[in-house]
């Protein structure tokens, strides 16, 4: 897939699921069901748990039609695993120029962290149209997205980070934003107790607040 097809099916979707599995082998493959039954057929997989990798690869194989990205992504090594798991894409939780780079190289789609006007800046440079804004709430959540976008209106943002079914549709209603990342649909005692209809139910709602606000914007 190239960079502008994943931003699309990205933006198409509206929301990233942050996922974090501590049974990967356990839980990986119902997941990955759950998320595409609520229509939610994407999912940041984070490296804050072990066996992230071997989860991507589940995932992936589990439902072929998913857009299966890697998140915590912290250096080279980490990203060379998770691009040959099969992941897509890669988040990173602020802008280290070098490993965006690596990313690039690779041919993966990346979305660093990025909230301020000099990290804007290098994303600019490194040829980016979409940053993951995080933490979205506690850096200044809407407002300051709309102002970084006066001067940088090139970008479209992902915020992550105190993202609820609460405020989903707010920020989603933002021209700015291409789609918002959370762990609310996915918590660890969602994931844990495996109450995967919960989750269906949880993606659901999210699409619905999706679609509501297209169709209003
Ligand atoms: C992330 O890594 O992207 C965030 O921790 C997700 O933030 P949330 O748990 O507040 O949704």
């Amino acid at each position: 897939m190239t960079y502008q097809e994943i931003n699309e099916k990205i933006t198409r979707t509206g929301v990233v699921p942050v996922i974090k599995l501590n049974h990967p082998r356990r839980d990986a493959g119902p997941l990955a069901r759950a998320l595409c039954a609520g229509g939610v057929p994407v999912a940041e997989v984070t490296f804050r748990a072990a066996g992230a990798a071997e989860a991507i690869r589940i995932m992936s194989e589990e439902r072929p039609e998913m857009l299966v990205g890697a998140g915590t992504v912290l250096t080279a090594a980490q990203a060379d695993e998770a691009l040959s798991a099969g992941a897509k894409f890669i988040v990173t939780p602020g802008l280290d120029v070098d490993l965006a780079a690596h990313c690039l190289e690779r041919g993966a789609a990346v979305y660093p962290g990025c909230t301020t006007p000099t990290d804007y800046h290098a994303a600019l440079k490194l040829g980016l149209e979409v940053l993951k804004f995080f933490p979205a709430e506690q850096s200044g959540g809407l407002a300051k997205i709309k102002a970084m976008s006066a001067p940088f209106p090139m970008f479209k943002v992902m915020p992550t980070g105190g993202i609820s079914l609460e405020n989903l549709g707010t920020y989603l209603a933002c021209p700015v934003v291409a789609a918002c990342g959370g762990s609310y649909m996915v918590t660890a005692n969602l994931i844990d107790n495996q109450r995967w209809d919960e989750i269906t139910e949880l993606c659901r709602r999210s699409v619905e607040i999706v679609g509501e606000v297209r169709k209003n914007g």
